[in-house]
């Protein structure tokens, strides 16, 4: 059975990866910042005792997910497919934003999955496995008060399109997820029928297994994702 990390599965897009791996076979540990999300998560897949596994780890604190990554390759003895996902957003002008604002998208949206990505790479290199990367549309689209947001997911972009070359000798696959607005939590949004043209986080965790599922000849390194219909802008 092959193995799954999800970081920052316990809501939104990272909860839907989870399930969408669990459902199609795959053994997946998920990570959170505290207990309460990740017991409230694992309460919603008790349906699959036994198959997924609920760390504590915050992706700003390299040997918390350091120790992830060995309790998962402990408890199953491989490691197979890392989706980079934990990530939040402030946004600002510049002349308002806070340092602590600034550092903490920096750290949990770039440096965090730098985190998870060295912690897991030695065992991905024995699985010849998969790493997933969240980055968002506004990798690559900036905007207004977007500066911390922006710089994490443009760099995000830049740091996935990199270590895709590093690591493709070893046969291990990098893609970088590329969504625009998806019905989440995200931004202290709280999900609803008004979110309802929005991507929905299961599409994305159809698109996980979908890409897992691409012969291993084929990388798609950059995937941009939109809302079909967005509201009109008139
Ligand atoms: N929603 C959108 O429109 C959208 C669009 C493009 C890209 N994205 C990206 O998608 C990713 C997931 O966001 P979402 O929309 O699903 O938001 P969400 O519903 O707010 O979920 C965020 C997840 O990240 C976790 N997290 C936050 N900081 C963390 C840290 N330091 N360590 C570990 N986990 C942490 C949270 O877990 P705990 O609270 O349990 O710690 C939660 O599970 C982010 O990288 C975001 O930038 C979102």
């Amino acid at each position: 059975m092959k193995v799954a990390y999800v970081t920052g599965g316990t809501k939104g897009i990272g909860l839907a990866v989870v399930k969408s791996l669990l459902e199609n076979g795959y053994r997946v540990a998920f990570s959170g910042r505290s207990a309460s999300s990740v017991q409230k998560a694992a309460e919603g897949l008790t349906m699959y005792t036994d198959q997924f596994l609920g760390i504590i780890s915050d992706v700003r604190i390299y040997d918390q997910e350091s120790s992830a990554v060995n309790k998962i390759v402990t408890e199953w003895g491989r490691l197979d497919i890392v989706v980079a996902n934990a990530g939040l957003g402030h946004f600002a002008p510049i002349d308002e934003m806070s340092l602590d604002q600034w550092n903490d998208v920096i750290d949990v949206n770039l440096t965090g999955v730098f985190h998870t990505v060295k912690a897991s790479v030695e065992a991905l290199k024995k699985s010849k496995g998969y790493i997933f990367t969240v980055a968002s549309l506004a990798g690559t689209n900036f905007f207004a008060k977007g500066g911390a947001y922006n710089a994490s997911k443009f760099g995000l972009v830049g740091f996935t399109q990199a270590i895709m070359l590093d690591l493709r000798k070893y046969g291990i696959k990098t893609t970088t997820l590329m969504p625009g607005s998806v019905a989440t939590h995200f931004n202290n949004n709280i999900p609803g029928p008004k979110d309802d043209w929005k991507i929905q986080p299961e599409d994305l965790g159809q698109m996980v297994v979908d890409l897992l599922a691409l012969p291993s000849r084929t990388l798609p390194s950059k995937v941009e994702i939109r809302p079909t219909i967005p509201p009109s802008k008139k």
